[in-house]
């Protein structure tokens, strides 16, 4: 990230989710009213302008979803499949919501049934406090709604989570979106343990990660690596299944389940050939089991 700036690649995600909610995907029961409300002024235009497009031309959406190779559909089956993971957890007496790396997520003010429900946001003090700007507008119905400022790589947010009140002792759902592909891996390692430190058996964290392209990556991949580069935001932290899977348990976490796009579209529809044709994201659900660490 450059220093005192907010991620642009949280901008670049909310604008894809209102992108999904004015229809460009073929992944079914996923919207996010709020993205439009959260994103700078300029985004915010152009998903504006491309909403009245849509309406005088359907057919664009299509030449949207085709043109971004596979990007557009693959954040709304990840959303999608975080939101039932929460959902899940709900209905399994879950009321603690840690969202770490949080960007311009718009969980705390869509999700639905949240007055019982405390809150964490956690992301960089930098995006943070632009997220903090843009969400004044909005109200969320959460019982607790926090923010908590941590780097990653340096702070600790263990003590950073105990300080804003989450109950060590309750239940939590932790939910890690779009963010170790952005973190040396000492950092993903280190954020997975400091969670299993505040967290009670039975607690679940859900997080998405994406395998590298291996030693010959495509001329798509090095015009994409080039990009995020340029942005100051470098993909640093891509994984391999199997080094996800251990730095999981190594943190005291079982992996219940791990799905890529092909997984994710038999349930909630959308075209896996195109989700998994840009970046081999996955989404992993992990359970809290035996005692902390
Ligand atoms: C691609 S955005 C994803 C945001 C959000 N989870 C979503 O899916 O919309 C990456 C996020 O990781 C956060 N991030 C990157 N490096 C970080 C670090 N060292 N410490 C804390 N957050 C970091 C950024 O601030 C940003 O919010």
């Amino acid at each position: 990230m450059r220093k005192g700036k907010p991620s642009g690649t949280s901008t670049t995600v909310a604008f894809w989710r209102g992108l999904n909610t004015l229809g460009v995907t073929h992944v079914r029961g996923f919207t996010d009213p709020f993205a439009v409300d959260l994103l700078p002024p300029l985004p915010g235009y152009l998903l504006r302008a491309a909403g009245l497009l849509f309406k005088r031309f359907p057919g664009a959406k299509d030449r949207f979803l085709t043109g971004s190779t596979g990007m557009i559909d693959m954040i709304a089956l990840r959303s999608r499949a975080i939101d039932a993971s929460w959902a899940d957890a709900f209905e399994a007496g879950v009321r603690q919501l840690v969202i770490l790396g949080a960007g311009l997520d718009a969980r705390a003010y869509r999700l639905p049934k949240l007055s019982e429900v405390r809150v964490f946001e956690v992301d960089h003090p930098d995006t943070q406090a632009y997220k903090r700007q843009r969400a004044k507008r909005l109200h969320s119905n959460a019982a607790v709604h926090s923010y908590v400022g941590v780097d990653f790589s340096m702070d600790d947010l263990a003590r950073s989570l105990r300080n804003a009140g989450l109950r060590t002792d309750e239940r939590s759902h932790f939910i890690w979106e779009g963010v170790t592909h952005y973190l040396p891996h000492a950092a993903t390692a280190a954020t997975l343990a400091a969670i299993r430190c505040v967290t009670a058996e039975g607690s679940q964290l859900v997080a998405t990660y994406a395998e590298p392209e291996g030693e010959n990556p495509s001329a798509r991949t090095r015009v994409r690596q080039l990009i995020f580069r340029w942005v100051g935001e470098p993909q640093i932290g891509l994984l391999e299944r199997g080094h996800m899977a251990k730095l999981l348990t190594e943190a005291g976490w079982h992996v219940a389940r791990d799905e890529g796009a092909d997984d994710l579209a038999r349930r909630f529809g959308g075209d896996p050939a195109v989700a998994s044709l840009n970046l081999r994201e996955r989404v992993v659900l992990a359970e809290a089991v035996g005692r902390r660490l």
